[in-house]
């Protein structure tokens, strides 16, 4: 069976490469050449714990192949799995126009039966209208088959994601498709789960929408927490603990970011709406998450009035730990407030530095350790849970800042730890703990 991807972003490259790893002939291709060598070159072009390793392990043995040429790529292909990014769009729908082009170009090359798999988030409807498009600029008399096959890994652990995941949505019209896929995933001995096209479409949208949700929820829950002098950490384990909500995805914090989330749930809600329905929960969901992203940042304004001037660190830059991917995090939000404030800002990240680097240029400090970032800092921010900064004790905060003040958007220290080390302390959902009397923070506002 020979099998082309099309798209060697996240889900194309790791899906191509653990296909290959199972022992299929696998064809990678993307439209851009200077990628497509760097990839021949064994190097991957996305942060992603492992996934180099077997790019190189499966391209020495000849299963894993990469290309620019849309020819080889589909020419021979029993299987096209397309996957492709679907950006948004500035109303909040998804963009298709690289899905269709991939479709287009799929119609002009297949000299044989092949089928076509849909691995892009892409709005329901959209497998017939990829159909429709193979079908109308197709050159050779062949058959071509479709089916939507929606993704679920996650950034970071995307590779044991594919290996270990929970199901295989397949949807498919036609029973031959089916069977063929089935067999496919067969050595990876997940459940599947056979559904029609359009299903399988929303069963990808509905998913994120409905983790984006437990998240909005867990973090308004939180906010009153706060309020109430209640605690988030035991409320989540004690609702957790009920199975039929189970522990998942109820870490309260500054709200969700990266590729997915942020993108597919505007782009369902976009959805409901040409479909004249209103999806209130979802807005809802959105709205939450938007407010949340700049807590942190209302926090140090409350404490402090004005940041004028003031010295920040900034620890943790990427949507989540172990990715380099800062796509909607919360970081960019809060360095925009900053800046706006005339606060002096040092940023410190493992791995994600560069990417905001290219975004604020000179106008950030980039430390290459969070001790330099925190170095005479007046507040310090932590936006991303990476363990090396989980790790920095509050003794730390209080030898290098002027004053150890901890603004903690991802909940990763102990509270009562924060009051024996006399720190402050403002976590998410979680009792604030002040080093010295609120008023006197507030020096802004009391000259
Ligand atoms: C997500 C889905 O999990 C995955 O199934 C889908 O295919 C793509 O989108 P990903 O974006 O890689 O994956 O990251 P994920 O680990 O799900 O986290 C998303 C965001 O939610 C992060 O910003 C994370 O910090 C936040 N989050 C997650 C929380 O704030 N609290 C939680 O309890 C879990």
């Amino acid at each position: 069976m020979n099998i082309s991807i099309a798209g060697t972003g996240y889900v194309g490259l790791v899906t191509g490469v653990c296909l290959a790893e199972v022992g299929y002939k696998i064809t990678c291709f993307d439209i851009d050449e200077n990628k497509v060598q760097l990839m021949k070159d064994g190097f991957s072009p996305i942060y992603e714990p492992g996934l180099s390793e077997l790019m190189k392990k499966n391209s020495k043995q000849n299963r894993l192949f990469f290309t620019h040429e849309p020819k080889e790529a589909y020419k021979d292909a029993d299987i096209i799995f397309i996957a492709v990014g679907t950006p948004e769009q500035k109303d909040g729908s998804a963009n298709l126009q690289y899905v269709e082009s991939v479709a287009k170009a799929i119609a002009e090359n297949v000299v044989k039966d092949t089928i076509v798999v849909t691995k892009s988030t892409v709005p329901v409807g959209t497998n017939d209208r990829i159909k429709d498009i193979i079908e109308k600029h197709k050159k050779h008399d062949v058959k071509i088959r479709i089916a939507s096959n929606p993704e679920f890994l996650r950034e970071g652990t995307a590779i044991y994601d594919t290996f270990n995941g929970d199901r295989i949505v397949i949807g498919a019209e036609d029973p031959y498709v089916i069977e063929i896929l089935e067999k496919l995933y067969a050595p990876l001995n997940i459940p599947i789960i056979s559904t029609n096209i359009r299903s399988a479409e929303m069963i990808k949208y509905a998913a994120n929408a409905f983790l984006a949700t437990k998240i909005s929820f867990i973090n308004e829950i939180a906010n009153i927490c706060e309020r109430v002098g209640a605690d988030i950490g035991d409320v989540a384990n004690g609702i957790g603990s009920d199975q039929r909500i189970g522990h998942q995805f109820l870490r309260a914090g500054i709200g969700y970011g990266g590729s997915c989330f942020p993108k597919d749930t505007k782009a369902l809600a976009q959805l409901a709406n040409h479909i004249n329905y209103d999806f209130h929960l979802l807005k809802s969901v959105i709205e939450v998450n938007n407010d949340q992203r700049v807590l942190l940042y209302e926090k140090a304004k409350e404490l402090y009035g004005s940041l004028k001037g003031k010295k920040v660190a900034v620890l943790g830059l990427a949507f989540k730990p172990n990715t380099d991917d800062i796509r909607e995090a919360a970081s960019l939000l809060l360095i925009d407030a900053l800046k706006q404030d005339e606060a002096q800002i040092a940023v410190y990240d493992p791995i994600a530095t560069r990417h905001i680097q290219h975004i604020y240029g000179d106008t950030l400090n980039y430390m290459e350790v969070p001790e330099d970032a925190l170095a005479q800092a007046d507040i310090a921010f932590i936006v991303t849970e990476w363990d090396e900064i989980k790790e920095i004790p509050f003794s730390t905060y209080k030898q290098l800042m002027k004053e150890p003040v901890i603004l903690d958007g991802r909940n990763c220290h102990d509270i009562e730890e924060a009051k024996k080390e006399e720190v402050t302390y403002l976590s998410i959902g979680r009792e604030p703990v002040y080093y010295k009397a609120i008023e006197s923070y507030d020096i802004e506002n009391n000259s």
